[in-house]
């Protein structure tokens, strides 16, 4: 019998139009009338959504104070200065709105505005998060990294070096799923996240880590992007499809969450050390190139996977979804040296990028990352 634990689950409010609520989430949080941080992407600006946010906070007494100087991936600098000002503004709750970036310096925000540390106290773990924390709320605007429910934030700090920070004190109070808002987000991107979020559930399932009570959301996750993947690559007005990806990446991130991810994750970061390349692609065209490499290792929580995807073969719908997603696969004029597949294996051996390897059914060995790097760097779009 295998022990396992699986860890809360934040409050989710999914539907259409449910971003309303983010008023009663708010004040439920931050007190009646206390300020509220909002931490927004700034491409939400643009279509009106970051202003919504605040109008819906403010009609129900909360003042709020904005950043959105996000731009990329976050960065110390950034996530201190937002800290800052959800600080000076006594924010009583954070709101994070927007892709996994906004998210997770939403989570960092809400440590950072507290202690009036810098971000860089925490990476890895070097110093405790505060126990007296702001509440998080998370709304994401794209499906996803499922960073809305989980515990573990990514920025890149003074260094330029990415590093992670993880803790209980990181995990949202209350994510609120609305795919309204995810409509405009553009085909490359629906379909780079929607892979990410797909390779989060199946690695999930499929690790050493792997448990009962996680396989539930993550089987549900894969069943629901792969049914929906194309359909929201298509037609992104369709708001059924829209929402589908979106349930399915929360129920992916709470697998990973609980359980990790594996080898497609430890190929993804290596590659982003060489190059710059979007996290969900990379990971995508990394599983594609060793799932069936990796499902040798456990083939009995891989047939669960295929039945998941309506299908036998694990290997073979992943193909299918990924290449049908429209992402570009080979990796030819993306930066990097095709010909050094030995510069690849080396990242992939880094100890930062071991609970990855290790976390793999089938550990590979120093030999096998070589035969891996080649598989990932010998793909061709079809
Ligand atoms: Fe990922």
């Amino acid at each position: 019998m295998q022990s396992f634990t699986l860890a809360p689950v934040p409050e989710i409010v999914f539907g259409s139009g449910r971003i309303a609520e983010l008023a009663s989430r708010a004040t439920l949080l931050a007190g009646r009338n206390a300020p509220v941080a909002l931490i927004a992407d700034p491409a939400l600006d643009g279509l009106g959504i970051t202003a919504r946010a605040l109008a819906i906070l403010a009609a129900a007494g909360h003042a709020t104070c904005l950043y959105d100087g996000l731009r990329g991936e976050p960065k110390a600098s950034d996530i201190d200065r937002a800290a800052a000002l959800a600080r000076e503004h006594k924010a009583g709750a954070v709101v994070g709105l927007g892709g996994g970036s906004a998210l997770d310096t939403a989570k960092l925000v809400a440590s950072c505005a507290v202690s009036g540390k810098p971000v860089e106290a925490y990476q890895l773990c070097q110093a405790p998060l505060p126990a007296d924390h702001l509440p998080i709320i998370a709304v994401p605007t794209t499906a996803g990294t499922g960073a809305e429910v989980t515990r573990t934030c990514i920025f890149s700090n003074s260094r330029h070096e990415k590093v992670w920070a993880w803790g209980d004190e990181l995990k949202p109070e209350a994510a609120i799923l609305d795919p309204d808002l995810t409509l405009a987000v553009p085909r490359s991107v629906t379909a780079a996240t929607g892979l990410d979020a797909l390779v989060h559930a199946i690695e999930a399932s499929t690790n050493r880590n792997r448990h009962d009570a996680s396989d539930l959301y993550c089987h549900r996750g894969v069943a629901l992007i792969a049914g929906n993947l194309e359909r929201a690559v298509k037609a992104p007005g369709d708001v059924e499809a829209r929402g589908a990806m979106l349930l399915g990446s929360c129920y992916a991130g709470i697998g990973i969450d609980n359980c990790g991810t594996a080898l497609a994750h430890n190929i993804s970061h290596a590659i982003a050390n060489l190059a710059a390349i979007p996290h969900g692609r990379a990971t995508g065209l990394a599983m594609l190139a060793t799932i069936d490499w990796v499902a040798e290792g456990n083939p009995q929580a891989f047939t669960k996977v295929a039945a998941a995807m309506g299908g036998n073969d694990a290997a073979a719908v992943y193909g299918r979804l990924d290449r049908a997603s429209g992402i570009k696969i080979s990796l030819h004029g993306d930066g990097l040296d095709l010909k050094r597949p030995d510069l690849l294996a080396e990242q992939m051996a880094l100890p930062v990028n071991s609970s990855m390897r290790n976390a793999t059914v089938r550990t590979p060995t120093d030999a096998d990352l070589i035969m891996l790097a080649e598989r990932v760097y010998a793909l061709v779009d079809a």
